[in-house]
């Protein structure tokens, strides 16, 4: 080997520890970069595995594979795709590196058989192996083996950053996770593991999973005869909801809704709930129906020759087309001609709509 191991080293190290450019805040680590070659070059060992092998079982084919598996042929195909060409910091990392992975490839990968830990953890001192932390890689909370229990993620798990603490899975609390948050009760404690199930959500609290293992009543329950029970809140002697609203009961809460816009307060959805009709409007079948002015007995146009339009929850009152409006009547084109031709500034004053 030719290598200029230290300086190659210094170099890969430098460029994988490069500060992160200020345009990506969420650039990878120097850690998760390494990781992330790594993982390539192992794609790129199952991806050569089964290369030059015609499928046929000769003893020439078998030397033949053997002395590929091995080969500096087979690293540098691995090498080749590990970068997009476009991608110019892996291209550039990999040019440093390259002689590393060479080494570990033709002399070491028999007694280091895991890239990884020797690359990442032991080489550049970018990572650290799962279940350690920080610049020293100590055990993470509760042991390297099931760092926080299993109950949780340790703090700089695998990197050389972190405290080693544990950020408990949703359920757990204390330093290792092992204890349960309210909501859930113990389902399985021994020496090395814990399990915390969710209660009924009518429990605060509880030893068990039903309704009947409350502790406490979550808020909108109340305990009855040993059981957690909804409140019904729409019951309650002061209505909670508005009065152009209507209220729905939940389990544990409740909901205020909007009156049908035909009512004026109401006892639930729709038109056929309201407790008032708003104006225009008069029940029919039970529900709020737009009354037709139009059509009562007594019409609601009184102009001659007027039309009448209904609109919800009214009228209009319209002279038709080309008719002239006058205070009483529609004029019809001819006649408010001929009145204009006989006295044309004798017209009642035009009303503007
Ligand atoms: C604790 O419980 C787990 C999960 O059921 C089990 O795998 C493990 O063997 C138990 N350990 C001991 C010491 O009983
Ligand atoms: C309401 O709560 C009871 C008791 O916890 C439960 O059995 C039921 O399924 C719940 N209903 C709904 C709609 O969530």
């Amino acid at each position: 080997m030719r290598l200029p191991r230290r300086a190659a080293l210094g170099l890969l190290s430098l460029l994988l520890l490069l500060p992160p450019a200020p345009e990506a805040a969420k650039k990878p680590t120097p850690c998760q970069r390494c990781r992330g070659l790594v993982d390539k070059f192992n794609q790129g060992l199952v991806d050569t595995a089964k290369k030059n092998f015609g499928g046929g079982n000769t003893a020439w084919e078998e030397k033949t594979l053997s002395k590929y598996e091995s080969s500096e042929i087979r690293l540098l195909e691995i090498l080749e795709g590990l970068c997009e060409s476009s991608d110019f910091e892996c291209n550039q990392m990999l040019e440093a590196q390259e002689e590393h992975l060479e080494a570990w490839w033709l002399q070491l990968k028999n007694e280091y058989p895991d890239l990884f830990e020797w690359f990442c953890v032991k080489t550049l001192k970018l990572c650290c192996s799962p279940g350690t932390y920080g610049p020293d890689c100590l055990a993470c909370q509760g042991g390297s083996q099931r760092p926080c229990s299993g109950n949780g993620h340790c703090s700089g798990d695998g990197s050389r950053q972190g405290d080693g603490s544990c950020r408990c899975h949703v359920g757990y609390q204390g330093p290792l996770c092992t204890d349960c948050m309210d909501g859930y009760f113990s389902s399985l404690r021994n020496e090395t593991h814990s399990v915390c199930t969710a209660c009924d959500e009518s429990c605060k609290t509880c030893s068990g999973p039903t309704n009947r293992d409350c502790g406490e009543c979550e808020v909108g329950w109340v305990l009855d005869e040993g059981v957690c029970v909804d409140v019904d809140e729409c019951a309650a002697e002061t209505p909670p909801c508005s009065a152009e609203q209507f209220c729905k009961n939940a389990n544990g809460s409740y909901t205020c809704e909007e009156c049908d816009s035909s009512c004026v307060g109401c006892t639930g959805e729709g038109p056929g709930n309201c407790k008032e009709c708003i104006p225009g409007y008069a029940r029919e079948h039970g529900q709020c129906a737009d009354v037709d002015e139009c059509s009562l007995a007594e019409k609601p146009c009184v102009r001659k020759n007027e039309n009448c339009y209904n609109t919800p929850g009214s009228y209009v009152c319209v002279c038709p087309d080309g008719f002239e409006e006058t205070e009483d009547a529609c004029v019809p084109p001819a006649e408010a001609e001929a009145t204009e031709e006989e006295s044309p500034t004798q017209l009642p004053a035009h009303e503007d709509l």
